[in-house]
């Protein structure tokens, strides 16, 4: 799909066909596709849990505000950001020592940087979760319609009870939910609302 296009068609899509499902390897393409998506240093602060069983979609329902989609869709996915993933314990450190060609001194350069850049504070920290997780959130929803799969954004949902009830490690921040599926088409969908242009959201100084 040409990307303007794809910009164009995406939908949040509140109505999904319960009846069909997205297969694992469209999962994964979508995903892999999506993970092409822009991160600090390229430290991918990031996973992905996708609520697929009966019961698992049932609790993430619960702790959606009991938003429909959330059991219709075959999948919703939980984008949690990982607010230490500046850490040296974060592996992509030892791919980019591959990449650079061994230089220690440049990663060690780098770790201090992004030490000081996202995890000074705790407000660098969330920010640094959720800025980057939220691009990969974006990712995923013009991947997935590239593959004609629609999808749904969420926030409305209850944060720390996710947080709890998905067992998220205390360096975790649920930043969003994703449903993704296929729009029901005999449900209609309201016409979509139009956006504040350039000259209205924008400042040139
Ligand atoms: C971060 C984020 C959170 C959202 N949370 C919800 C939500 O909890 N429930 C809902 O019905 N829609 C939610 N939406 C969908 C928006 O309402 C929708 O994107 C907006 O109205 C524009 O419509 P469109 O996506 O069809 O263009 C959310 C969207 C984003 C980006």
């Amino acid at each position: 799909m040409e990307t303007k296009e794809l910009f164009s068609e995406r939908r949040s899509i509140t109505f999904i066909d319960k009846d069909r499902g997205l297969s694992d390897q469209t999962l994964k393409e979508i995903i892999n596709l999506a993970v092409m998506a822009p991160s600090a240093f390229n430290l991918q602060p990031w996973r992905i849990i996708a609520v697929k069983t009966e019961d698992s979609k049932k609790k993430l329902f619960e702790l959606s505000n009991k938003q429909d989609k959330v059991l219709e869709a075959p999948v919703t996915l939980i984008i949690v950001g990982n607010k230490e993933g500046y850490a040296n314990n974060n592996p992509v450190w030892d791919e980019m020592l591959r990449s650079v060609g061994g230089n220690e001194e440049m990663v060690v350069g780098a770790k201090q940087a992004a030490l000081f850049l996202y995890g000074s504070s705790d407000e660098r920290k969330l920010k640094f979760a959720e800025s980057n997780a939220g691009i990969l959130g974006m990712a995923i929803m013009v991947a997935a319609k590239d593959y004609d799969v629609d999808s749904h954004p969420m926030s409305g949902i209850d944060f720390d009870g996710i947080h709890k009830e998905f067992n998220l490690n205390d360096g975790e921040a649920a930043v969003m939910t994703i449903s993704l599926g296929y729009y029901d088409k005999s449900r209609k969908l309201y016409p979509r609302r139009p956006r504040r242009l350039f000259n209205e959201i924008a400042s040139i100084v």
